[in-house]
């Protein structure tokens, strides 16, 4: 038996004459957390809505279990759903929500009321079965629809932007929660979503979609230290992105020419056909000295344009040259011992710290 949950193979699909999922591979095992990540539009919820049946592929493969589920009706698939708008049934309690799918399937009145009663105690909502729909909070309604979607015990869970409609405290409270409950049942969960910090916090995986496309997939921490174009990087946490204009092999290392400036960076990651160089802010580190020197490191000297302070760190950004302007993150402890705005900022790049990129 395959322990691959759900599989897509060189998955396409055009409306009309619109390309909107261009080969999408995926390989989904039992019980892991993957997010399928991307900017507005890039084809997330035409990909979910596939591998839930509402749409069939233009071209490829989606397979369940092993089984090819071309023929298969969405209902038939085992598979559960919560989308962003809960749309709990109003006239009934959060009991009866629940039981709905079980009712319908003709579960048995004693096997729905153990269901419920589980599936409400795994959303902590255990006192509020007798409840409406309209007295309930934002984040309880999207607890009950998920209550509801996993009463029927489907294999995979498809969730897309659940939390989008919530504020943000609930928001983050929320994500520990669906984890939590994801692998206490270890099933498996795909979610869809734009929010890059979302996706970082839960995953064991992270598909990133662009244009309809994989641009690229991981573990967050490998793709964050690792990103393999300037999109990934950008959309992944924060980056300095600089284009190149020329890159030369000085021995194991690399020098790169920043274009329209004078600055040429040593990195130990190099590529003849760079055309980017990417550098995380806090790679980057404030030098206190006035040496030109320091072991393993790129020194540049620039001005102090503004600071961030975003609470536990502090947003340097630094004007290395007209057109270069970086920025730095250090811990708020040092916010103190920063430069002025104008004065002199004196930067530490070390040579593991830029990667480069060729998109
Ligand atoms: N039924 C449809 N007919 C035509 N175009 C569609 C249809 N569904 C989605 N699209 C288009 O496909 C693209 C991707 O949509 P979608 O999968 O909803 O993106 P996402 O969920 O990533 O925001 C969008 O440009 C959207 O307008
Ligand atoms: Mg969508």
């Amino acid at each position: 038996m395959s322990t691959l949950d759900v599989e897509l193979v060189s998955v396409s699909k055009s409306f009309g004459p619109i390309s909107v999922v261009t080969d999408i591979d995926l390989q989904i095992p039992k019980g892991e957390f993957v997010s399928i990540l991307g900017p507005s539009g890039c084809g997330k919820t035409t990909t979910l809505n596939m591998i839930a049946g509402f749409n069939a592929p233009s071209r490829g493969d989606i397979r369940i279990r092993g089984r090819s589920q071309v023929d298969v009706a969405p209902e038939r698939r085992n598979i559960g759903l919560v989308f962003q708008n809960y749309a709990l049934f109003p006239h009934m309690t959060v009991a009866e929500n629940i039981a709905f799918g079980l009712k319908m399937k003709g579960t048995s009145k004693a096997e729905i009321a153990s269901i419920v009663q589980a599936s409400l105690r795994s959303v902590h909502l255990e006192a509020l079965a007798d409840r409406y729909p309209k007295a309930l909070s934002g984040g309880q309604q999207q607890r009950v629809a998920l209550a509801r979607a996993l009463a029927p015990r489907p294999s995979v869970l498809l969730l897309d932007e659940p939390l989008s409609n919530l504020d943000l405290k609930l928001r983050e409270a929320m994500r520990a929660e669906l984890k939590d409950i994801q692998q206490e049942l270890g099933m498996t969960f795909i979610y869809v979503t734009h929010d890059q910090e979302e996706a970082m916090t839960m995953s064991d995986r992270i598909v990133i979609m662009w244009k309809g496309s994989v641009a690229q997939q991981g573990e967050p921490g490998e793709i964050y230290k690792n990103p393999h174009s300037t999109f990934v990087a950008d959309f992944i946490g924060k980056s300095n992105i600089l284009s190149l204009s020329t890159t030369s092999k000085a021995g194991v290392a690399w020098d790169v020419k920043l274009a329209e400036c004078d600055i040429t960076l040593r990195t130990a990651n190099g590529s003849e056909d760079a055309r980017y160089c990417v550098i995380r802010p806090e790679e980057i580190v404030l030098l206190s000295d006035k040496s030109s020197h320091h072991e393993d490191m790129n020194v540049l000297s620039g001005t102090m344009k503004r600071t961030i302070n975003l609470g536990a760190s502090v947003e340097v950004h630094a004007q290395l040259a007209p057109e270069i302007e970086v920025m730095v993150v250090v811990p708020s402890a040092q916010y103190n011992a920063l430069p002025c705005l104008g004065q002199q900022i004196r930067l530490g790049i070390p040579y593991h710290a830029p990667r480069l990129l060729v998109e």
